[in-house]
Formats: C-alpha cells, structure tokens, sequence
C-alpha cells in the first residue's frame, strides 16, 4: 500500500496530517458538468455508456481538469453488479433504474455470482485507461455498491425514496436475503479486487440506504457483510477501503470499531465534534459537507466549508460531500469551494 508516497490523498489516509485536506467529491462527474452532458447524449442506455471505457474514462477525468481535485472516482455504476447476477438493468431517462423482474425468493436462486466479476471487465479497463492518464500525485477510486444498498434495487425493482419493501424481504425470507448477501458479497469482493489490479489505488463501498435499520438488522446486513468484503479484498490486493454507512447515526460506532476499514464517509446530519472524536481515533474521516449548500454558493457555503476544515484541522481528514451533487449544482460554485478548500 502506497501510503507515504506522492499522493496526497494517500498520506491522510495512511493517518498522516496535511496542510489543507485533500478534496474530492461524490458525484463528481455527472450532469451537473456541461462536457459531462455532451457525452452522456451520444449514448442511448446508461448502462451501456458504463461499458464503454473510452467515454466512461474520459468523463471520469473531466472535473479533474476544472478544478485539480486530489483523487478522481472510476465512473460507473453500483447497478452493474445485478445485471452481471442475471437480473435486467435499465435506466429509463427521468425515472431512474428499473431492475426486471424484481426478486422474489424463486428469482433469488435462479442469479449466480459465478463469472459475474469477469462480465463487468470493460470496467477495469476504464480504470487502466484513468490510471494511465492520471498524474502520480492523483489518487484514483474505484467503488462498489454495498450488499444491502444495491439489494434495496434488486427487491424493490426500482429506485425509491423508502427501502422498505427490501425489509420486508429480509424479516420474511431470512434464508433467500442469506443467499443473495452471499452472492453479492462475493461478487462485490472479487469486482473490487479486479478494480485493484486495473489501476485503483483506493476502494470505496456506498452503503446509501444504511439508515433506519434496526441494530440487529444493521449488523446482519451492512456491517458483517461489509466487514467480510473488506477482509476478502484485503487478502488479495493491498488497498485502502473507505465505507460510507450512510444516515446509520450511532452505529458509525460499531463500523468504526470493527476496524475493518481505513476510511469512513460521513453524511451531512452526523455531528462532526463528536465524529471527530468516536471516529476519528479508529478510522480517517472524510465528508460531511452539504451538497445543498454547493447549489446555493455563496457565505453559506465558505462558512460549512470553513466550519468543516477548522473541526478537523490537525487529524488526517479528506474534505468531500455528505452525498453526492444534484445537476442543478453550479459549476462555478464548485470552483469556488475547490478554491477555498485549497485555500487560494
Ligand atoms: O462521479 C461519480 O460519483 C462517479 C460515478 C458514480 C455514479 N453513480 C454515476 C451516475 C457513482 C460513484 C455512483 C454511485 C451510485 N449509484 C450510488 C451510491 C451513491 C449515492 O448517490 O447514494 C447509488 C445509490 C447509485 C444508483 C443510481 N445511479 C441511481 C438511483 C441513479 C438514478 C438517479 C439519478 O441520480 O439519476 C443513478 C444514475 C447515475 N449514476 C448518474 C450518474 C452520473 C446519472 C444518470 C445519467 O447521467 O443519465
């Protein structure tokens, strides 16, 4: 593991301090960035712009080039993983993902996670591609979606604002939620390794739908099956793992305390004063910021940036979001917080 190299981004998360904290964002490239749209619109499917490593590569680098951010993040999807399970994945242009048919504990057995990884190899190619265009001082993330996230998709059919139909799924079919975690931590591990030996220097697990689970069910299916991923990975490639349980409030705790990861990804609601001092002794801390206020610009934004950076000066701390940008973020806006977190 390169931590004492030339990479900023590295360092810190190696437990090393720095001068200002090294900075990227969720939901970087995306359709906030006009060049971003320009190539999303030669494209008919999403999934299949994922699949196309010279374009995936290319906009993985374009905010790079606007705003020199210390790390880019692998573009891609925590939706390829079901299709590569044998479910159908499509994105259907302002609804968002629809996963066919959704699963009911027949459908459970018919998916494998055998050859799922190698199906996904166009994506380990955009990482090589990114790799070789990045600067060595440049960290490049590859990412996966956490087992419960992505099974909440897998259930439901379709995004939602409410994972409860997944819930459902797991309090009254404990045996098929068993055996689709299973699937998914396997995959999920050997697709990340893949990442690794591509280029990706570092790996980070999304766990977007980890709030309002209860205790047990938080440790059955976020925390253990992630735990066992990170121990998966970390027994084949040496890499640094960032998790991001979001909304799990008090339970960042016990992630935190399993010692499993290097990194986590905080969300906008956690308290950072208390964060700062639970967390921070047990894992290097990155997030937190409002991407809301990034819409808006401005006073506003300086003061949570400056509110985040001075809460954290003197620890090892990646600046980032609390979740990702809308499209309605200014590009400008964003400018202006890249200048204010390098402080120029
Ligand atoms: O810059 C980056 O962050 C890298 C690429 C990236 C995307 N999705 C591209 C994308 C990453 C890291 C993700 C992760 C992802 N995808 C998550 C976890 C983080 C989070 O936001 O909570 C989740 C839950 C998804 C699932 C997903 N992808 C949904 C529900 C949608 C549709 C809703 C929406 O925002 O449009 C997507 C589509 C998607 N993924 C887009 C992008 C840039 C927009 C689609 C488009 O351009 O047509």
């Amino acid at each position: 593991m390169d931590l004492n190299g030339s990479k900023p981004l590295m360092k810190v998360l190696g437990g090393h301090t720095a001068d200002r904290p090294p900075f990227w964002f969720m939901r970087q490239a995306g359709r906030y960035l006009p060049e971003y749209r320009e190539i999303r619109s030669r494209h008919p499917g999403f999934i299949e712009f994922c699949f196309s490593p010279e374009d995936a590569a290319e906009v993985t680098l374009q905010p790079l080039r606007r705003y020199d951010m210390d790390a880019a993040i692998l573009f891609a999807d925590i939706l390829l993983i079901p299709g590569a399970l044998g479910q159908n994945v499509r994105f259907v242009k302002g609804e968002g993902p629809l996963l066919e048919p959704s699963l009911s504990p027949t459908l459970v057995s018919r998916l494998s996670a055998e050859g799922a990884a190698d199906r996904l190899s166009p994506i380990y190619e955009t990482v090589a591609r990114v790799r070789r265009e990045l600067g060595d001082n440049k960290t490049l993330i590859g990412f996966a979606g956490s087992p419960w996230t992505v099974a909440t998709y897998m259930i439901n059919g379709r995004g939602t604002k409410d994972p409860s139909a997944a819930r459902v799924f797991a309090y009254r079919e404990p045996q098929a939620m068993a055996d689709l975690m299973e699937m998914l931590v396997s995959s999920t591990a050997e697709y990340l390794i893949r990442q690794a030996e591509a280029g990706a220097d570092v790996l980070k697990l999304f766990d977007s739908w980890a709030a309002g689970l209860p205790e047990p069910l938080f440790d059955l299916l976020c925390l253990r099956p992630n735990v066992e991923i990170a121990r998966r990975v970390k027994a084949k490639v040496d890499v640094p793992i960032i998790y991001f349980p979001k909304g799990s409030g008090p339970l960042y705790l016990k992630v935190a305390q399993s010692g499993a990861f290097d990194g986590l990804a905080l969300d906008t609601h956690m308290p950072m004063d208390w964060a700062k001092r639970e967390l921070g002794p047990k894992a290097v801390l990155q997030g937190g910021m409002d991407p809301l206020l990034v819409v808006e610009g401005g006073k506003a934004m300086r003061d949570e940036a400056e509110r985040l950076i001075a809460t954290f000066e003197g620890t090892p701390y990646i600046f980032n979001l609390g979740h990702g940008f809308v499209p309605e973020t200014p590009p400008e806006h964003v400018a202006e917080l890249s200048r204010i977190i390098k402080g120029i």
